[in-house]
């Protein structure tokens, strides 16, 4: 029996078939390459010395996706596969809810027809909208401030009425908080297409000089030294939490909501400095105006995952500041030969 991997080719798709495929999983990805290159599987198999089955499928076509169902036994899914760019949500909120919402319905039809009632969603900590409070628990309240957003808050509800509906399906929520880093080889990592959004991948194009400086967004936050605040985790600490939610769903069905974080914050220039320590390279900064739809601080309270899926995060800010440099200066231009 196999696990369906949509959005595979990703940046954390990748990285967690490089986890299953070292335990040993058969899987199967799926991924049209909308936002990723075929290169990142080679990686895959470079890493794992393993093979697996790739289908170039975009979710919105039922019929070739259900042949990836006729042609292969699928027992559960991860599903990371959509858009994920804010900005872009709020200029095309259709595309976003279509591909989205549409190409989780197709899938989880399939699933459902196919009898593989068990899957992990890729949901954010964007549905927690404007905590009231930080340290954040699951049973706070929901709300969000763009469609991308929007779109994991109904994907969030569409499967917990799947699973009212039918007792037979397992669904496990992981919210993710902000993800960052590579894998240790280099061989993978984050490749934004164009100018990067995310703090992140924008700090290491200034660290390797592909940018001269990083615009700060703001320096009034109610934060301890002004700058927006969040929870980085590693990605494969990401990946690995995958594992242990398709192993708790092998052996129990419901629908359970996790926060995957590590539960510590750091600010903007906590981040520049910590990059600046752990690869020796300079990160430029100017500070400028807030971005809209920032806030002030958001992470998580992680204990849930640990009590009941045993995953914590294992990785500290300094190896996921080095292994995105490393990855970086491997791949000067990401995944273009
Ligand atoms: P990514 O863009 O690197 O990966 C998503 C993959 O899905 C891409 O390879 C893309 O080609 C594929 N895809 C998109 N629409 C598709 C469709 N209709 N059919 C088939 N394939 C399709 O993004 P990522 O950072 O790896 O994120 C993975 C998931 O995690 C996404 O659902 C994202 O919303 C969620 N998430 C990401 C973050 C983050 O900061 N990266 C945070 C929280 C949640
Ligand atoms: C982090 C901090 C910025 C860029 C986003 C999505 C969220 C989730 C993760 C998918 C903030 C500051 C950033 C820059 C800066 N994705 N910053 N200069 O906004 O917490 O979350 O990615 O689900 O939905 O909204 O992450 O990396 O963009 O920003 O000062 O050039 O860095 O203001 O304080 P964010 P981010």
């Amino acid at each position: 029996m196999a696990v369906l991997i949509t959005g595979g080719a990703g940046y954390i798709g990748s990285h967690a078939m490089v986890e299953f495929l070292n335990a040993d999983k058969d899987i199967v990805c799926v991924d049209n390459l909308c936002n990723s290159k075929a290169m990142a599987l080679d990686r895959v198999r470079q890493i794992t010395g393993k093979d697996f089955k790739f289908y170039q499928v975009d979710l919105l076509d039922i019929d070739k996706l259900e042949n990836v169902f006729k042609e292969n036994k699928i027992d559960s899914c991860i599903h990371f596969a959509g858009l994920k760019a804010v900005g872009e949500s709020c200029e095309k909120p259709l595309l976003y809810y279509h591909n989205n919402i549409t190409g989780t319905l197709n899938l989880c039809k399939l699933l459902s027809k196919y009898g593989a009632k068990k899957i992990v969603f890729s949901s954010s900590a964007t549905v927690y909208g404007k905590p009231a409070s930080v340290p954040i628990t699951e049973d706070f309240p929901l709300s969000t401030t763009n469609p991308y957003g929007e779109t994991k808050l109904m994907i969030e509800r569409i499967l917990k009425d799947l699973w009212v509906s039918d007792n037979e399906w397992s669904v496990s929520i992981l919210r993710y908080f902000n993800p960052i880093g590579a894998h240790k080889s280099g061989l993978i990592g984050e490749d934004p297409r164009d100018i990067p959004n995310n703090l992140l991948p924008y700090i290491t194009q200034v660290a390797s000089g592909r940018r001269e400086f990083l615009s700060v967004h703001g320096n009034d936050y109610n934060t301890h030294d002004g700058t927006g605040v969040r929870d980085y985790i590693h990605v494969v600490d990401l990946a690995k939490a995958h594992l242990c939610a398709i192993e708790r769903a092998n052996k129990q069905t419901g629908v359970e909501y996790f926060n995957i974080g590590t539960g510590v914050g750091y600010s903007v220039l906590d981040i520049v400095k910590a990059y600046e320590e752990a690869t020796g390279a300079k990160v430029n900064y100017k500070i400028g105006p807030r971005r809209p739809g920032d806030i002030d601080e958001c992470y998580a309270n992680p204990e849930k995952a640990y009590k009941i899926l045993g995953w914590k995060a294992e990785n500290g800010i300094e190896d996921m500041c080095k292994d995105a440099f490393n990855w970086q200066k491997k791949n000067p231009n990401g995944y273009e030969e």
